[in-house]
């Protein structure tokens, strides 16, 4: 089966209508959404409602924006302008998408759960989501000491997606030994059943890799393969939007940078 992978669209409605007409045609039995679909950008109602309409099955998680925006927490650890596109996006919220955020899951889940038989790798195929890090929905992990701690926090998977980040990336751990990448531009991975894996695969609304084109995955479980894209979008006009609203201009400016 294959599976599409978001995450963090941030209210980039022009990004993540991009990445899906991209990906129209194929077929996909599950869509995993790794949260953080608002914050940022000037049209959350609208990614909000896409989900609706993403293809297969919808699997998802929520991200430390959508918390703060649905009126969850109060975002103490955000800066000033993450603090005002999160009021924003609150006062702009229709009432059901307010109710659709508050309602999203705490990962981490278990998407694909299978038991290793004998003889097999240790982890099976099982495949779990989460937004920061297994360990906790708000922490970053950049370092391999970080990703050493998310592996421990999930040991029933095989393979973990995370996000918020924003930076497409991978680490893997064999034997005890852990090593990370930078996922740059398009490429394609043959998972190994014998490591394990933490896998990022970017930002639809916000990447901050320095490459402005939105960042999604797709995995298939059949082949067990990961691929990663990046997708151009009209990105003047998702900083049109930004700029036409009461948010701060930086938040259109650095989606043109990638940062
Ligand atoms: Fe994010």
């Amino acid at each position: 089966m294959r599976y599409l992978i978001l995450s963090d669209m941030h209210g980039n409605w022009e990004a993540l209508q991009a990445v899906l007409r991209r990906v129209r045609r194929k077929q996909f039995g599950e869509t995993l959404v790794l949260g953080d679909l608002v914050g940022y950008g000037a049209a959350p109602n609208q990614v909000i409602e896409a989900m609706s309409r993403l293809p297969g099955r919808l699997r998802i998680v929520r991200g430390n924006h959508d918390k703060v925006a649905a009126g969850l927490e109060p975002g103490h650890g955000f800066n000033e302008v993450a603090l005002r596109a999160a009021q924003w996006t609150t006062e702009r919220l229709t009432r059901a998408n307010l109710e659709y955020l508050k309602d999203l899951p705490v990962g981490p889940t278990l998407v694909i759960e299978s038991q290793a038989g004998a003889g097999e790798a240790p982890y099976g195929r099982s495949v779990a989501i989460c937004h920061g890090s297994p360990a906790d929905e708000d922490c970053y992990v950049f370092a391999e000491s970080e990703a050493l701690a998310a592996f421990r926090a999930e040991p029933r998977a095989w393979v973990t997606f995370f996000g918020h980040t924003h930076l497409p990336s991978l680490f893997l751990l064999e034997e005890g030994r852990i090593a990370g990448a930078l996922l740059r531009g398009s490429g394609v991975l043959q998972l190994d059943p014998d490591r394990r894996y933490l896998i990022n695969p970017g930002s639809i609304g916000q990447p901050r890799d320095r490459d402005p084109r939105a960042a999604y995955m797709i995995y298939d479980s059949t082949r067990q393969t990961l691929r990663w894209y990046r997708c151009r979008y009209p990105l003047q006009r998702a900083q049109r939007r930004i700029v036409g609203q009461d948010l701060p201009a930086s938040l259109a400016e650095r989606l043109a940078h990638g940062i």
